[in-house]
């Protein structure tokens, strides 16, 4: 190589890294414009051939994007991330909807602490194996018939006398629904319930599945901030009063992301408003048995006399992700646009699915099984709190739940870490996408359950490397 060619190959090198560093440090933000070639050329004494091709190099690497005619611009890596749309082609755009809990887990990983899901080795897959040949035997048809609409009377009678045994409260079959996991009720309900403009409350963050559901549904989303402590009340009745939602959306136990769990004092209150200004409590109950020492507070729908509570509980989590079974405990009056919608759905959830999840529902295994797995999960969320120690990042440790919600130093950059953890095969869910309002951004998401002990040590190792490697 002639000298010539090495001194440019050295200059480009120094701009590509010297715009790089710039843009890492923040000194350009996301969407920021760059200075034109013109301008950076005199700025760093290199020909503008040379700061071309460092830009054209940056848009290759996905740092910056160019606009037609204007240049330039910083990409936002959560960005490229969780809003993977086809945004250049109108017709496709004005009909699809949004996932971006779903784009995030699509990198293939080998540490996933994105995902809020318990390690399959820790599910009772052995028993179920065998507990399918006996259903089998004893529902020779359960393959050649639908399941009504509403579910298996068997497994909503089963289900009925599990809820007044734990809560004594009266329930009979017809108000329960079975549905294909508690994110089928959810987007059943916001069907159901929802019309474009209408206002639902929301926590802030929440469950990032639920905002775009009900965001596809035309809703216009009020938030209300979750603390350890619960909700400012106050800040909630104002809402009610000023926005008149149809409904608040919640998941008052160890909730998702944060963990943070309601207390049975916000729980009545919340039914009282709810009665009181006539709106529709969604309580989403995903994680209530997937506790550490101390059974959370009884549902909020144990304390509605009126109607004004649809609860939704999932067995998806601990018992089987792929069963997909929950059931939504919904008032009678309201339940025929719910059987409704879930017939336009899909006619009622697989019989097969039903009746092996009951037989395992019913058995002596389960109360096992969840005594094992809490230990387990306990034991990963300290491993995870360990390994976390040296870094100084902020979050309150949960009594359940599947998650840890830590707040990042101001100089570290979301975006960054997630784009060079990724690289290291490391994912996580950046606090943006749990935020209906999209901010959030010194937020991240980390589960703990789906990585087993040794993954998880290493895991975490790694992406504080990578933290490190940026706070420099
Ligand atoms: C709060 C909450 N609701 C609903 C769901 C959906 O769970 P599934 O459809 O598996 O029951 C999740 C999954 O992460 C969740 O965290």
């Amino acid at each position: 190589m002639g000298k010539a060619n090495q001194n440019e190959d050295y200059l480009f090198k120094k701009v590509y890294d010297d715009v790089l560093h710039r843009i890492e440090r923040k000194e350009w933000k996301e969407h920021e414009k760059l200075p034109s070639v013109r301008q950076l050329a005199s700025e760093m004494n290199v020909h503008r051939l040379t700061v071309l091709k460092a830009y054209q190099l940056l848009k290759q690497h996905d740092k910056v994007y160019v606009k037609d005619k204007s240049g330039y611009f910083v990409q936002s890596i959560v960005t490229k991330y969780i809003e993977c749309l086809d945004q250049d082609n109108p017709i496709v755009s004005a009909y699809v909807k949004k996932n971006h809990l779903s784009e995030i887990h699509q990198p293939s990983v080998s540490y996933h602490f994105s995902q809020a899901l318990i390690d399959p080795n820790l599910l009772p897959n052995h028993y179920f194996s065998n507990y399918v040949k006996e259903v089998f035997d004893l529902y020779p048809k359960v393959l050649a018939t639908y399941s009504t609409v509403q579910g298996d009377l068997e497994l909503r009678e089963t289900l009925t006398q599990y809820f007044i045994n734990h809560y004594k409260t009266h329930l009979s079959p017809d108000e329960l629904l079975i549905t294909s996991g508690s994110q089928q009720a959810i987007h059943l309900i916001a069907q159901a319930f929802i019309k474009p403009r209408d206002v639902v409350l929301f926590e802030r963050p929440s469950y990032s599945a639920a905002i775009d559901i009900f965001k596809a549904q035309g809703a216009q989303i009020v938030t209300v901030d979750i603390h350890p402590e619960g909700y400012d009340l106050e800040q909630v009745e104002y809402y009610i009063k000023k926005y008149k939602p149809r409904l608040f959306y919640l998941n008052p136990t160890f909730h998702n992301p944060t963990g943070y769990t309601v207390s049975v004092e916000q729980r009545k209150r919340l039914v009282e408003l709810a009665e009181h200004y006539r709106f529709l409590i969604i309580e989403d109950d995903a994680y209530h048995d997937i506790y550490f020492d101390q059974a959370p507070p009884a549902p909020i729908y144990t304390f509605d006399s009126v109607g004004t509570v649809i609860y939704i509980r999932s067995f998806c989590k601990y018992i089987s992700p792929g069963l997909r079974i929950a059931t939504v405990i919904c008032p009678s009056s309201l339940m025929k646009s719910l059987l409704t919608e879930k017939s336009l759905a899909d006619n009622g959830s697989p019989l097969l699915n039903q009746k092996i999840f009951l037989h395992y529902f019913s058995s002596l295994r389960l109360q096992q099984h969840l005594e094992k797995i809490r230990i387990a999960l306990q034991i990963r969320k300290e491993i995870m709190e360990e390994e976390l120690a040296v870094t100084g990042w902020r979050w309150n440790s949960p009594k359940g739940g599947l998650n840890l919600w830590v707040q990042l130093p101001d100089d570290l950059p979301t975006e960054l870490l997630l784009s060079r953890s990724i690289a290291q095969s490391i994912s996580f869910v950046p606090g943006q996408v749990c935020d209906p309002l999209k901010q959030l951004s010194s937020w991240i998401r980390l589960s703990y359950s789906y990585a087993n002990e040794k993954q998880l040590r290493e895991g975490v190792k790694k992406l504080v490397t990578v933290a490190q490697s940026l706070s420099k």
